[in-house]
Parts: C-alpha cells; sequence; structure tokens
C-alpha cells in the first residue's frame, strides 16, 4: 500500500539553470557565505535556551519508499518557539540593534551578545520600533527577539492568519496589526508605515533596495542545515534534500549550506510548494522571479508567498534542481502519517502544515516510477528534510490530525 495516495497532483519542474559539479560560486557567496555562518554561530549558540534540534530518521518511511534513508531535522523545539524561524528573524533583530546602538553614539564598538542581553542600554533600545509583516512564524521569531533585547515591536498580519497565529506573537509583548489583503499586502503595508514612523523592518523576504536584514534572516538559517550535516550518521552523506518554500530563505539557506559543506558533489536540490502558491516553481518554469497573484490561500500558511525573495533567487535559481508542488490534502496526511508513528519507529513526531510539504514532496516523487527516475531516487538514496515547525497553531493541528500535539506527544 502506498503511503500517500499516488493520484494526488504533483507538477514537477527541472531547472535548465542549475549547475553541478562545481564549488559555490560568487553570485551565491555574495549573499551567503563561510564567514557570515561563523557569526551566525557565534552569535546565536550564545543566546539563552539555544540546544541543537533533533535529526529523526523516518526508517518506516525509507523502508516503505525503497529509499536508503530519510532524515528529518525536527524544528518543534527551537528556542520554545515552534519554528526554525527563531533562528531568522531573531538573529536580523540583534545585528539591527547593534548596529544602531553604534550609529546613535550609545556604544563606542559593536556590543557583543553578553552587553545587549545585560540591560545596560535598556533606554536606548526601548527607543527602536522594529517591525515586519508575518504569516506567523516570522513575526513570532521577531517579536521574541525584540522582547529577549528589549526593544518595541510592532507585527503585521494579513486577513487569513488564524487567531491562534495572532495570539502566539502577541504573547511576546508586540503589538500585533490585522490588514486586509494578502502577505504580501501586509509586506507592503508595514514597509510603508515604517517609512513614515522611522521604524525599522526585519522583513524575511528582499526587494529591490532591502538587501542588509533579509541576508542575515537567512544567515541565520544556515545554522540548522550545518546542524544537519553535522548529525548524519558517519558514513551518510545526503544525496538528496527536499525543501519547503515560501519566499524561498529557507530553502536557499539549506542550498547554500549544503554547497559550502559538501562541496562540487554537493546533493540535489528540490524545492517544493503547495500548488496555491507556487512562486519558486513558476519563476523556476519562467527563467525569472515570477509573481503568483490571488490569495494564495493554502494551509500551509508559512509558505503561502506569491513573491520570490530575490536574493534567495540568487542562490536557488543556480543551486536547486527541480521545483515541485503539492496539494494542501497530502500535506494534511503526511501530518497524519508522522503523529501515528506510521514513518517514524523511534517516536511519533509532531509536524505543522508547513513542515510536512518538503516529505509529502518526497513520497509521492519516490511512489511514482517516471519522477522517482526523473530525480535520481533509488534504494541508495539519503534524503534530508526540514521538519520546519511543529504545531505553531495547535487549534489548527488537532482539527487536521484528530488529536492535540500534546496527545500525539504522549503517544496517544
Ligand atoms: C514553518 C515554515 N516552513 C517553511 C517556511 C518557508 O520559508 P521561506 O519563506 O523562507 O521560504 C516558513 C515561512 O514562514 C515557515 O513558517
Amino acid at each position: 500500500m502506498s503511503l500517500l495516495n499516488s493520484q494526488y497532483p504533483v507538477q514537477l519542474a527541472h531547472n535548465a539553470q542549475v549547475i553541478k559539479g562545481r564549488a559555490i560560486g560568487d553570485r551565491q557567496l555574495a549573499v551567503l557565505n563561510a564567514e557570515g555562518f561563523e557569526v551566525a554561530k557565534g552569535e546565536i549558540s550564545r543566546w539563552p535556551g539555544y540546544a541543537v534540534t533533533p535529526l529523526c530518521e523516518l526508517d518506516r518511511a525509507a523502508d516503505q519508499l525503497a529509499l536508503g534513508g530519510i532524515w528529518y531535522k525536527d524544528e518543534a523545539g527551537r528556542f520554545g518557539l515552534g519554528s526554525f524561524k527563531a533562528l531568522g528573524g531573531a538573529y536580523a533583530v540583534a545585528r539591527l540593534l547593534k548596529r544602531e546602538l553604534v550609529a546613535r553614539g550609545v556604544c563606542a564598538a559593536v556590543p557583543s551578545t553578553e552587553e545587549l542581553l545585560s540591560g545596560q542600554y535598556a533606554e536606548a533600545l526601548k527607543a527602536i520600533v522594529v517591525t515586519c509583516a508575518t504569516d506567523g512564524n516570522h513575526g513570532r521569531s521577531v517579536a521574541w527577539g525584540c522582547q529577549l533585547f528589549g526593544c518595541g515591536c510592532v507585527i503585521y498580519i494579513h486577513a487569513t492568519v488564524s487567531e491562534g497565529r495572532r495570539a502566539a506573537i502577541a504573547a511576546y509583548g508586540a503589538e500585533v496589526v490585522r490588514v486586509p489583503g494578502n502577505y504580501d499586502d501586509a509586506v507592503r503595508q508595514a514597509a510603508a508605515d515604517a517609512a513614515e514612523l522611522g521604524r525599522f523592518v526585519v522583513s524575511d523576504t528582499s526587494y529591490p533596495g532591502y538587501m542588509e536584514v533579509p541576508r542575515d534572516v537567512m544567515q541565520g538559517y544556515t545554522l540548522m542545515a550545518q546542524e544537519a550535516f553535522e548529525q548524519l550518521p558517519e558514513g551518510v552523506k545526503p544525496t538528496h534534500i527536499f525543501l519547503q518554500g515560501g519566499v524561498g530563505g529557507l530553502a536557499a539557506a539549506v542550498v547554500a549550506q549544503a554547497w559550502l559543506h559538501y562541496g562540487a558533489e554537493r546533493p540535489h536540490c528540490v524545492v517544493v510548494e503547495p500548488d496555491l502558491a507556487a512562486c519558486l516553481y513558476e519563476s523556476a518554469k519562467q527563467g525569472a522571479p515570477t509573481v503568483v497573484e490571488g490569495d494564495l490561500d493554502t494551509l500551509m500558511a508559512g509558505l503561502a508567498c506569491g513573491e520570490v525573495s530575490l536574493l534567495a533567487w540568487e542562490v536557488l535559481s543556480e543551486g536547486a534542481s527541480d521545483f515541485m508542488t503539492v496539494t494542501d490534502q497530502a500535506a494534511v496526511d503526511c501530518m497524519r502519517l508522522m503523529a501515528n508513528g506510521a514513518l517514524c519507529s523511534e517516536r511519533p513526531v509532531v509536524a505543522g502544515e508547513s513542515a510536512v510539504a518538503g516529505l509529502a514532496g518526497v513520497i509521492l516523487a519516490a511512489q511514482q516510477p517516471s519522477l522517482r527516475e526523473a530525480l535520481g531516487l533509488d534504494e541508495n538514496s539519503q534524503v534530508l528534510l526540514i521538519g520546519s515547525e511543529g504545531a505553531t497553531d495547535p487549534e489548527l493541528y488537532t482539527e487536521l490530525v484528530g488529536r492535540s500535539a500534546e496527545a500525539v506527544e504522549r503517544g496517544e
């Protein structure tokens, strides 16, 4: 029996521009590089609560799909925030505050992490207001970072962001503003208000004239990728990485870090998106960043993006081999399979809606002979996945899986 219904629609586009068999190039290094990684690691690993997240072996899934191994980096526990995003937004906030303290003459030299956290700059930090638009997780990370470092915070959400996600952001002391329209409308509103009110935008997506902060966000994510590479058992090198895409920042960070770490013989990287919000897939087909219109109303809220991040595209346009789309139903089935212990013999895994797009992609591809062949999947393949969130919207998780995340963790 198949793990997922083989009738579920899948689209696959090979990226004709992908570079294989060569070390990472200047175009990618201008975005993410080894020095940036070391700085990010030095900062984030000093924050209270830093811990390497688990890498789960999805042994049952690999057996069923006749693959060599499937490895799932479970980000549900990252800094108690529920998603990998804790690494990006909060890191960019820290970098921005350090720069701003120097620019305002509060510090003569860039303060250390310990100095930033010490409370000695409390007054100056309170006067700095950070803002962003979010579908939930990024805003939560930014709000958490602002609370951790003690600056002001205003977060914008769009019409369909759930009440649970709104409350999770507000819990970190941020002012939350709901605006009509989709994610991209919220991005524009946050930017316009920031320009008027002198706030600092910490966006996870880049656009012309706005590159430095989103580059920091992506550089923060690379820590997670490096952790995963180092957690794989000795002798296991990923042949494939399936990565879910929203604006592409997560995927670009993992692709770049894999390219740096494994060099010319790097894994085959596949970007997977919801069919209802497939801006990266469309961009790959067109060979250039392409906007997807509409309400982007996918259940995979973290992936509901219609415009690619230009910086992410710098990495993905030559770094990702293939782009795929999957349906919401495939993602929901994957959440249940993970919760039921059908994929991993060690424990049930709590995986949120946006965490499983990559998993859905590899299952559907491995089940279908033509896709399996197109992607070079076989019994020797070692597949790495990023489980980018746990139950970040607990009510929705319970509704979709049929029991709460706590019950799943207890093995009920
Ligand atoms: C849980 C989760 N996974 C993946 C992504 C996609 O990341 P990106 O927008 O950088 O592609 C997001 C983005 O918000 C997310 O929240």
